[in-house]
């Protein structure tokens, strides 16, 4: 039942599945008009259309998820639409709020002239009432050996090689996070125009999941998070519409886990918007 891929329309594929079965949710839906040249992005007549439609996955996605489950979700405010803010506003009236990190890409991404140049992406976390599993030892971040040369120093340590273990651990990961998204030259490409950085989902998955746990992602796209599901040894459920993006997504879990999943996309179109 699991470690495949679904081509389909995540909410009802979602419905179809067992409630709270999920530990994690990892969502990267479409952003609303940010890739003008993908029907996948630009197809709700309007902003409310849209948000009306990412209440209703929210909805199919906290049904399956356990309780004290994570759903993260993606959302960027590159260009002049404020829907992210809306968003955020209107899926924490109706679910619980956990956290909000910020993800530096690094380097910006839009070409405005009467601002600052957007460069971080947003990604809201939101938990299902219950008690949270989260494992922040799993994603410390290793501190430089010249910072911890100058650490181990302090004479305020009475026992230096405690203070040196404790240093060599590394520090715990603030909620901001500096990744650099993808260029057209990276080796991880594989020619969706959305495709997230795999080290930005394995901290998700490594933080916020144990091995064994159900990991889903209702916008698969490229297949990231099943890359990342599968070489930490969750399960893993991805659901994608597209078909051209079902095929490159089952080709990458396979040249980079050796996952095969053979299920061949089903031939009814997925509806994208008129559904919504
Ligand atoms: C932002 S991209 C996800 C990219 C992905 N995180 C990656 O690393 O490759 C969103 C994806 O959602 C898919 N999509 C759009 N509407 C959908 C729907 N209703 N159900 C399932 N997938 C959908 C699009 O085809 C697109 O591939």
């Amino acid at each position: 039942m699991f470690n495949r891929i679904i081509c389909g329309d995540c909410i009802p594929e979602m419905n179809n599945l067992p409630a709270e079965s999920a530990r994690l949710i990892v969502a990267d839906p479409p952003y609303y008009n940010v890739l003008t040249k993908e029907d996948w992005d630009t197809s709700w007549p309007s902003e409310q259309e849209y948000l009306t439609w990412t209440l209703q996955w929210m909805s199919a996605a906290m049904r399956v998820l356990m309780p004290g489950g994570l759903l993260y979700c993606f959302g960027q405010l590159g260009k002049r639409e404020h829907v992210m803010l809306h968003l955020m506003s209107q899926s924490t009236s109706n679910w619980q709020f956990h956290d909000l990190i910020i993800w530096d890409r690094a380097v910006g991404y839009s070409n405005r002239y009467d601002s600052f140049t957007p460069a971080y992406e947003m990604i809201l976390v939101l938990r299902k009432d219950g008690d949270v599993r989260f494992n922040k030892d799993a994603v410390r971040e290793p501190y430089k050996q010249s910072t911890i040369a100058q650490y181990v120093k302090d004479k305020r340590y009475k026992n230096p090689d405690a203070r040196l273990q404790h240093l060599q651990k590394g520090k715990y990961a603030t909620n901001l996070w500096r990744i650099p998204s993808l260029k057209g030259a990276s080796k991880q490409k594989v020619g969706h125009p959305s495709q997230k950085p795999l080290a930005l989902i394995e901290r998700i998955v490594l933080s916020s999941s144990e091995a064994g746990d159900l990991v889903i992602d209702p916008f698969l796209g490229s297949g990231t998070t099943a890359v990342v599901a599968e070489k930490l040894n969750r399960q893993w459920l991805g659901i994608e519409a597209l078909p051209a993006y079902v095929t490159m997504a089952r080709d990458r879990i396979q040249k980079e886990t050796n996952r095969q999943t053979h299920e061949p996309p089903r031939s009814r179109k997925p509806r994208l918007s008129s559904s919504r």
